[in-house]
């Protein structure tokens, strides 16, 4: 057992420490103030976040899996609608299509990006459809800060004309062709848990869009509906950033370039490290900027590294190791429409996320390369 402090595979403390006065600051500006449900720090931190994602419109909401279920009813999606997804993802992508009252359908990823693979997309509509209840929307997810093929999703989804919802809870600022996720579909969804890219004190969510009809739609729908107080034009539901959380992120997005910059700069190091080692690295899609919410590597023995890593108090974690259609409540219940799911499978059982966010310093980085090249060395 290693006696140096237990690393952390992301550090929470670390960031808050970062922008410790402003975060304060911001946080007494809301306590003092009095207003605790929308307002000026909720509409301030929207149109800063719609400008980060280069998207028109943007609605805070209370969770990343609060933003999918809204997209989906500002889409009209519900009862009688398949949304097809991906197995590899957190399980909130299905339980949000759950939420929604929809049937969620499966499909595999593809091996070098992890994401939703357009050739299965393509193969599950026609399946879909031959049996006379078609897909009507799709959620590509972009896990691990690695942005899905938006091409050629966006091509099998005008073919079949399904809704387009971009579950960007992983990828806030990753880009395809220099066009940032999230402005590729109807809707780019974001979660604001305090681990991701851009993390609030607590939960948040945020959805963003071009379309000003689905805007309004998404505003009405995230307060019961109401159009004016107290009267529900339509039957919506509660889900709200408070003004807290958006003046902590606030503070938090002005850095979001540079953090990401920073677990960039992170990956390069432990590519450079593992380059020719027995380790397969995450690979980054052809002209997309990955923002590396996790650092992925594979190996058939991942689970003797994570012991070997745990031994020397460093942490490391497995996003996911049981895919949602293996998982208890979803297993034989799910649709798989373009057969199993052999990638996701494999996947689930070599995949390990070492450490990796803006705040971890080379001290740190230099004791997980050198664990991890131990580990191996007896591998
Ligand atoms: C890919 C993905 N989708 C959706 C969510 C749901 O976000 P939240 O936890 O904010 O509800 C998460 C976060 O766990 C996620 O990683």
């Amino acid at each position: 057992m290693s006696d140096q402090p237990f690393l952390l595979p992301s550090d929470l403390k670390a960031n808050y420490e970062a922008y410790r006065d402003d975060i304060r600051e911001a946080a007494l500006r809301v306590l003092d103030s009095g207003w605790y449900i929308g307002g000026k720090e909720v509409d301030t931190f929207e149109a800063a976040f719609a400008e980060f994602v280069g998207a028109a419109h943007c609605v805070g909401v209370a969770s990343g899996t609060d933003a999918l279920h809204l997209a989906m009813r500002a889409c009209g999606i519900g009862t009688g609608d398949i949304v097809l997804t991906v197995s590899h993802t957190a399980v909130a992508t299905v339980a949000a299509i759950e939420l929604a009252g929809a049937t969620a359908a499966l499909i595999d990823v593809d091996p070098a990006r992890f994401t939703m693979c357009p050739s299965k997309l393509r193969q599950a509509c026609k399946a879909l459809k031959t049996t006379g209840t078609p897909a009507t929307a799709v959620i590509p997810v972009h896990i691990y800060g690695q942005p899905a093929d938006m091409h050629g999703i966006m091509e099998v989804a005008q073919e079949f004309g399904l809704a387009v919802i971009e579950d960007c809870a992983q990828a806030h600022g990753a880009k395809i062709d220099g066009q940032t996720v999230g402005t590729f579909g109807a809707f780019g969804t974001f979660s604001f848990y305090p681990t991701k890219n851009l993390g609030a004190l607590g939960d948040g969510g945020a959805v963003v869009t071009n379309n000003q009809d689905l805007a309004e739609q998404a505003r009405l729908l995230k307060e019961y509906g109401w159009k004016e107080r107290y009267v529900s034009a339509l039957a919506g539901m509660n889900t709200r950033l408070d003004p807290l959380q958006a003046a902590m992120l606030a503070v938090k997005l002005a850095h979001l370039g540079d953090e990401n910059d920073a677990r960039r700069a992170v990956a390069r190091h432990y590519d450079d490290a593992f380059a020719d080692s027995a380790l397969a690295l995450p690979v980054r899609a052809d002209n997309v900027e990955h923002v590396f919410h996790q650092y992925v590597i594979q190996h058939a023995e991942r689970d003797s590294l994570q012991q070997f890593l745990r031994d020397q108090n460093i942490g490391s974690l497995i996003h996911y190791p049981v895919p949602v259609h293996k998982q208890p409540a979803y297993e034989g219940r799910v649709a798989l429409p373009a057969g199993p799911l052999t990638v996701t499978e494999a996947l689930a059982s070599r995949i390990l996320s070492l450490p990796i966010h803006a705040q971890l310093t080379d001290g740190q980085l230099t004791r997980v390369i050198s664990a991890v090249g131990e580990w191996l060395e007896s591998h």
